[in-house]
């Protein structure tokens, strides 16, 4: 990234079918409401339109065993277009450990292979501590965390609001890191 504004737009961008994303999106647009400029489904808004913001906080759930949501599946080839190398890219999802272990929060992952191939920063990296499942695509390199945050309403609801108040002061101070780094580039914007 060479890119980076001192208060950027940010939006947050989420895709739910059964709504338990939208109510994570939700509480973490309440949470970031001072920094955020919009919270908005993905199927309300067209994919070249996330170009306008300079950190997409992403949230989805895996589906179908393995899958993306419905509506980020509906729009995912016209990912390919977006050209996201001065973009920082933070995501969030909800799936379930116990009833799918071994695909567990895939959807994060297949989401940042592809924005990762399109130039993206990642922020908002999660452990695995604390969570029990087998096998997920959204994993670092090195296995030992999560790419963004998991969150799970059937078997860990009870830690879901803490999760994402930490997660949310985590961005935070990722972004004011990532503005400090790069003084000579922020002083010329
Ligand atoms: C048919 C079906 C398939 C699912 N597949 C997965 C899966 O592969 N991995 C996972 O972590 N969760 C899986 N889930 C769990 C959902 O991701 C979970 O219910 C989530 O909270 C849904 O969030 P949403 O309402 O925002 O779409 C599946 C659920 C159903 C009903």
């Amino acid at each position: 990234m060479s890119n980076f504004h001192p208060q950027p737009s940010i939006a947050i961008v989420w895709g739910s079918s059964t709504g338990y994303t939208e109510e994570a999106a939700q509480l973490l647009h309440e949470i970031l409401k001072h920094r955020v400029d919009v919270c908005v489904d993905i199927g309300d808004i067209s994919v070249v339109e996330l170009q306008e913001f300079d950190v997409l906080i992403v949230g989805a759930s895996t589906w179908h065993v393995g899958e993306l949501q419905d509506d980020w599946d509906a729009c995912f080839d016209d990912l390919e277009k977006l050209d996201l190398k001065d973009k920082i890219v933070a995501l969030f999802g909800c799936g379930d450990a116990y009833g799918y272990p071994f695909t567990y929060q895939d959807a994060l992952g297949i989401l940042w292979e592809r924005f990762e191939v399109q130039g993206a920063t990642l922020i908002g990296r999660w452990p695995t501590e604390g969570y029990e499942f087998e096998e997920s695509r959204a994993l670092t390199p090195d296995g030992k965390q999560f790419v963004g945050l998991a969150l799970d309403e059937h078997d860990q609801s009870q830690l879901t609001q803490q999760r994402l108040a930490s997660w949310a002061r985590q961005l935070e101070e990722e972004l004011a890191t990532l503005a400090e780094r790069r003084p000579a580039v922020v002083a010329s914007r």
